[in-house]
């Protein structure tokens, strides 16, 4: 099967948290050319999605924080589109809370979405595609603060960190297999969800924040997608385990004297 631009991707893709932001910008990359299994909890959304892109779109509502139903939602993605090729774990929540006053709670389901949804998503696709003899490609959406500290956001830097590793540790125990694993680190991406934080923080606070970018703005969703085509694609055939910066150069250092 090819995929948009001429770049070979090998069969169905599954993504997460395709209802909204980064995860809808990847779909419209991927179809009509791929099949879709667009995962999300946000129902009303997959329906938009599936208006929007039309057949190839496979809705497969689920929540991903209850950990045992991972593997019957796989199972069910899988029966639907014959075969699943290329994932792209993409379905993340970021809550900012100082760490005083994050809850027990509030951390369980910042590393639920985040770090133990994609490991079970992983087990369970990957199961499929030993089984069936194929091979695939994972993508897992990290973010730069998996390397840079900010205050708030200890649990979301400790879980995508946690998710550096466990692309590395996925790349090496499966690479016997044909299945590759990378991840992609986001910078400010200027989706819906982090412009509401946005607005919310001060047009003060944005510019701050744009400073410290060397290119100089947010990026927009649809800047990732070539990426992780890339990856899923047979022309990345010899990259995995890779964490793959997407920041306008935020984790490089500091852009001022
Ligand atoms: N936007 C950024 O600046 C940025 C930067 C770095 C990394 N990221 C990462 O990219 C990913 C997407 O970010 P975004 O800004 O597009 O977010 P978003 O909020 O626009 O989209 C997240 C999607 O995940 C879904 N989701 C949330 N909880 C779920 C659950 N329990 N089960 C199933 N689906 C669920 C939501 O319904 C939503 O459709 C996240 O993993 C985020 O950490 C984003």
């Amino acid at each position: 099967m090819t995929g948009t631009g001429g770049i070979s991707l090998a069969g169905p893709v599954l993504v997460t948290g395709a209802a909204s932001g980064i995860g809808k910008a990847i779909v419209g990359r991927l179809t009509p050319e791929v099949a879709v299994l667009a995962v999300d909890r946000d129902v009303a959304g997959l329906a938009r999605l599936h208006g929007e892109f039309g057949d190839s779109v496979h809705a497969v509502p689920g929540d991903l924080m209850e950990a045992n139903a991972i593997d019957d939602l796989i199972e069910r993605a899988w029966d639907l589109a014959g075969s699943i090729r290329g994932v792209v774990n993409c379905a993340g929540i970021y809550p900012v809370t100082p760490m005083l006053e994050m809850s027990i709670a509030e951390w369980d389901q910042v590393l639920a979405l985040n770090l133990r949804a994609p490991f079970a998503v992983m087990r369970s696709v990957v199961q499929r595609m030993i089984d069936a003899k194929v091979g695939g490609s994972i993508v897992n959406v990290s973010s730069s603060a998996s390397r840079l500290a900010r205050p708030g956001i200890a649990h979301y830097g400790a879980s995508k960190a946690g998710l550096n590793q466990l692309t590395a540790n996925a790349a090496i125990e499966w690479a016997p297999h044909g299945i590759r694993v990378n991840a992609i680190a986001p910078g400010l991406i200027a989706t819906e969800n982090v412009m509401k934080y946005a607005r919310a923080a001060g047009q003060a606070e944005h510019e701050a924040k744009l400073a410290r970018i060397p290119i100089g703005r947010e990026g927009q969703p649809e800047e990732l997608v070539d990426l992780v085509q890339f990856l899923l694609s047979d022309a990345s055939s010899y990259c995995t385990g890779g964490v793959f910066p997407a920041d306008g150069g935020l984790t490089l250092g500091i852009p001022s004297y």
